[in-house]
């Protein structure tokens, strides 16, 4: 059986999961994603994390096939979702004298969700564990992805377990390393994964960030996709990008139509986007397109245009989902238009509009609302629209 080494004494022994339609049970797993986990094997034995539950006897194999008989003495749990925890149950079954170690935090949900309260080893920010030869250094990162979150950086080999930062959608296709396989077919994977799981937590990402610069990093081996060594500047880059919201020049425009009406003016306003020259125009029909992907491509550009028909006096319901979505995640540093229409009663632009005071982002120009189909006065304002966008975008990014 092939053992993944990251270095002499450190070990690869996750899994990938190709068969989950959804991540959480509502975020698209169209690549899959992989389920990292590794070992140091030294004069005590440490796991770092375990895995998804379903996936315990290959999980239980690897480990074996990597220390045979040994017993495996520490378990460090730097994050306790259950992507990560779910398999403890199953390693104490098969290690019952394993030490969990994590910090306060980490422990009350090892209770709740696991009901385990004895053998634990708390650890304090900074603190160190030697293995024997590998030393472990504990650094806490709230909220990236939950408040217990922790990273473990390894010392004598520099390597930053880095629990779910860093992390990408996507099984593992055979290539575990960066240089190792194709990035571009995990680019999108990455910035998904980091907007729709992290993205919530960007100022939470940049304290992590501030708080591992002093480490000298030579590997980075997270929960979830490759581990980085090739490129490690470029990941940390794009988090530092992601994080603070810098974004493209471009414009995404969603809408939500029953009939068609609104959804022309959509396309009226991007195709005047496209005759100004913004080249990155990303046009979705929210009933159609899951909010991971829209969601992920507002961090990416700078312009997002959202229409809606009236139903029922208030918003098209995907479209509500998704600005309910954009407002929880408290997105920054966006320029917006807004545009619908109704039949008898307003309700789409009306409550776009709240969404635009609750969100403040910069409104760049007067929203348009058509009673019915699309007509000349109304065309002309979705082209005033996207023109005021195109002005803005000018503006910031140049022609
Ligand atoms: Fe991969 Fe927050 O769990």
């Amino acid at each position: 059986m092939h053992q993944v080494k990251i270095s002499d004494d450190i070990f690869h022994v996750g899994v990938n999961d190709r068969r989950s339609e959804r991540f959480e049970n509502y975020w698209p797993l169209d690549k899959g994603i992989a389920y990292n986990s590794y070992l140091i094997v030294d004069e005590k034995i440490a796991l770092l994390d375990t895995l998804e539950r379903a996936f315990i006897d290959e999980y239980i194999d690897n480990i074996k096939n990597v220390i045979g008989d040994r017993e495996v003495d520490y378990l460090i749990i730097n994050h306790m979702e259950p992507d990560h925890s779910g398999a403890i149950r199953a390693i104490v079954k098969e290690f019952p004298n394993i030490t969990f170690v994590g910090n306060k935090k980490t422990f009350p949900m090892l209770e709740s969700f696991y009901k385990f309260t004895e053998n634990t080893l708390e650890i304090k920010d900074g603190e160190n564990l030697s293995l024997g030869k590998h030393n472990l250094q504990f650094h806490t990162i709230p909220m990236v992805h939950w408040p217990e979150t922790m990273v473990t950086y390894e010392t004598t080999t520099k390597t930053l377990f880095s629990a779910d930062a860093f992390g990408s959608f996507g099984a593992l296709n055979g290539g575990i390393f960066d240089d190792e396989l194709d990035l571009s077919y995990y680019e999108e994977e990455m910035m998904r994964y980091f907007t729709n799981i992290v993205g919530k937590y960007c100022p939470h990402t940049q304290k992590a960030l501030r708080k591992l610069d002093g480490l000298e990093i030579k590997t980075i081996a997270a929960l979830h996709g490759p581990i980085w060594r090739s490129h490690i500047d470029m990941i940390l880059e794009k988090y530092e990008k992601w994080s603070t919201y810098q974004s493209d020049k471009g414009v995404v425009i969603v809408y939500g139509t029953m009939y068609g009406n609104t959804e022309k003016m959509a396309e009226t306003i991007a195709r005047q986007l496209a005759v100004r020259g913004v080249k990155n125009v990303r046009v979705y029909d929210a009933s159609k397109t899951h909010p991971s992907y829209i969601i992920s491509d507002i961090f990416k550009f700078k312009g997002f245009i959202i229409g809606s028909c009236a139903y029922n006096n208030e918003m098209f319901p995907t479209v509500e989902t998704l600005v309910n979505k954009i407002k929880h995640m408290g997105i920054k540093k966006k320029s917006l238009g807004v545009f619908g229409s109704f039949a008898w009663n307003g309700g789409g632009v009306k409550n776009l509009m709240k969404f635009a005071e609750d969100i403040k982002w910069e409104v760049v120009a007067n929203p348009v609302e058509e009673k019915g189909s699309l007509k000349e006065d109304k065309f002309q304002q979705c082209v005033d629209l996207a023109n005021a966008m195109a002005d803005q975008l000018e503006a910031e990014f140049g022609a």
